[in-house]
């Protein structure tokens, strides 16, 4: 018999992870070291001799101490000596900052705005520079998020970038957070919660980040139930040459999966991008080899059916077509993208004919369950034309007959930018069509650099917002986010711009635990309570069956039934329960 885990919740849940700030003085100057000298650098490390730092009483109050700089020719940074804990390699839990405060005298003013410079040892230059000592005459606070650095550095630098003139610092500290999270603990993922709540939480990936013994590789399963590959399914990985399949790609990604339990989804059938060599150009309209309308046609159906069947029953979702749309759209009816051979040489049609074909593959390889999308890119807030271009687009289909699921917002954004009302009124008008409206290549980027601020609040907030949804719509089961870590993104700012859910260093940002949280929320709203006893839960009663979502599955069945069903929560006679 299939185990019928009661579980209580109540226990597992008291396991969330707490952020905890720490905090180092680098220096705080007391009594004794009235009138210390300090040395004094330029930003290419040459100290400096008609600069200086000296110990002194506070402008701001006489009773209190700080460093009173005094530049020349060059902008002049103190050197402190690192306390031994600061290691600017972004370890595994900690965010590490140097916080410290400035004084600008009334006199100096050109170096309201300059920027706050911290340099990690000798090499490492500026690790991070904003501007925010905005008012003279006050002590200003100003935090910098430390750069990764590859070893633990001996000194710490720190001023305004600015000659001439002098100011005053003070307070200067490192702070460090354990966000407590624990990746071995598998309570504290949000996989753990999304497997509860029956949802694809997922990551795109490259075979060769799939190892187990990796840090990598244990990210990916541990945090992931889903995958999708980044580039392993795409036509050029694919069909190498014509009728030439290569599946080694996609089938390291099943196995990997199958072994660790995870769904797969597939990206991507047909796009304008990515395609082999021999069909013509990528991103162009142009028809290099001369394929007429119908041997392109034929070309599509056949790798579609290819590609489908060799997948079919392991594969949960397919894009079928891929970014179709053109870019710049008034939201009146819907504009193609004239770039790709699909369109130039077949016309519209060729949207048709993908997904039916893709929906005929996998029914006649005995797969009537995988979901077909439409996928594209800034389609997010109802308030944008490409959105109602998607919208209508997708309707269309859906009224022609055409066998499409729903539709894939990638996601690709700004923290700044990204409206979670305006996604949440797209979310309706596609539930109101009666498609699914799923996240598929989230990346979330901050200002570049990201700040303080946005690192730890409101990349959460923006993220969160999507598991919300993806917890709250039934139309909406997916979450995908594009990369494993800020190390690993094909945004060419994700260095500074960090938009993904773990570090380089695959450390969870506050960002993943907010998505934790978030689906923790919805998993303890269905809260399941111990009210039998496996042996004999209900004896031969005969019960009604709901999913979580409150979807009917069946009326007046006996535990039978309930043995057979996937893993999930259901509501059975009126009781949750959680099926493994
Ligand atoms: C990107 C991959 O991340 C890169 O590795 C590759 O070089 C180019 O494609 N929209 C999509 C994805 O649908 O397939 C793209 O993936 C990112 C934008």
């Amino acid at each position: 018999m299939r185990k019928i885990l009661l579980l209580s919740f109540v226990v597992l849940f008291t396991l969330a992870a707490n952020a905890k700030d720490k905090l180092v003085y680098i220096e705080k100057f007391d009594k004794s070291s009235v009138g210390d000298v300090f040395k004094v650098y330029d930003i290419d490390g040459n100290e400096l001799t008609d600069a200086s730092a000296v110990v002194e009483a506070d402008p701001a109050s006489p009773l209190s101490l700080c460093l009173h700089v005094k530049t020349g020719s060059k902008a002049a940074f103190v050197e402190f000596q690192n306390p031994g804990n600061i290691s600017g390699s972004a370890v595994i839990k900690t965010y590490e900052r140097i916080y410290m405060q400035f004084y600008v005298p009334e006199s100096n003013t050109a170096a309201l705005n300059s920027n706050v410079v911290v340099i990690l040892g000798v090499s490492n230059k500026t690790v991070d520079a904003a501007s925010g000592v905005n008012e003279a005459g006050k002590w200003i606070p100003t935090t910098q998020v430390l750069g990764k650095a590859s070893s633990i550095r001996k000194t710490v630098r720190v001023g305004l970038n600015v000659k001439g003139g002098d100011y005053y610092v003070k307070l200067i500290r490192y702070l460090t957070t354990d966000y407590g999270y624990d990746y071995n603990d598998p309570t504290q993922t949000a996989r753990y919660y999304a497997d509860q709540l029956g949802l694809n939480f997922g990551v795109c990936v490259s075979p060769g980040q799939l190892n187990d013994n990796s840090r990598m590789g244990q990210t990916i399963w541990r945090n992931f139930n889903m995958m999708v590959g980044e580039n392993a399914m795409k036509m050029d990985a694919t069909e190498p040459s014509q009728n030439g399949f290569n599946f080694s790609q996609g089938d390291a990604i099943l196995s990997f999966a199958e072994k660790h339990d995870m769904k797969v989804r597939g990206h991507t059938l047909c796009w304008h991008s990515q395609i082999p060599s021999w069909i013509g150009d990528s991103n162009s309209g142009s028809n290099p080899k001369g394929w007429s309308k119908k041997q392109l046609l034929d070309i599509l159906k056949n790798h579609i059916y290819g590609v489908v069947q060799h997948y079919a029953g392991k594969i949960v979702e397919w894009d079928v077509v891929n970014e179709c749309l053109a870019d710049g759209q008034n939201g009146n009816g819907y504009v193609l993208r004239t770039n790709s051979i699909w369109y130039s040489v077949i016309g519209e049609e060729f949207l048709d004919s993908a997904f039916v074909w893709a929906r005929r593959a996998a029914d006649e390889a005995g797969d009537h369950d995988v979901k077909l999308y439409l996928n594209d890119y800034s389609v997010d807030a109802w308030s944008g034309g490409k959105t109602k271009a998607l919208y209508n687009l997708a309707v269309r289909l859906k009224n022609s007959g055409v066998p499409i699921d729903g539709v894939g917002m990638q996601t690709h954004t700004q923290i700044n930018n990204y409206n979670l009302s305006g996604v949440k009124e797209s979310l309706e008008k596609f539930k109101a069509a009666g498609l699914n409206c799923i996240f598929t290549e989230i990346d979330i980027e901050g200002s570049n650099p990201i700040t303080t601020t946005q690192l730890k609040t409101t990349q959460g907030e923006k993220y969160a917002g999507i598991a919300d949804f993806v917890c709250s719509y039934d139309i909406s089961p997916t979450m995908v986010v594009w990369g494993i870590s800020d190390g690993n993104s094909w945004l060419s700012n994700a260095a500074t711009t960090k938009p993904l859910l773990f570090t380089a260093d695959m450390e969870a940002k506050p960002a993943y635990l907010a998505v934790v949280n978030k689906f923790k929320e919805y998993a303890e709203k269905a809260g399941v309570e111990p009210v039998y006893s496996e042996d004999d839960p209900w004896g031969d009663s005969v019960v009604d069956v709901y999913n979580i979502t409150g979807q009917k599955i069946a009326s007046g069945v006996t535990i039978d039934f309930i043995d057979n069903l996937p893993e999930g929560l259901y509501i059975v006679g009126g009781r949750k329960l959680y099926v493994r």
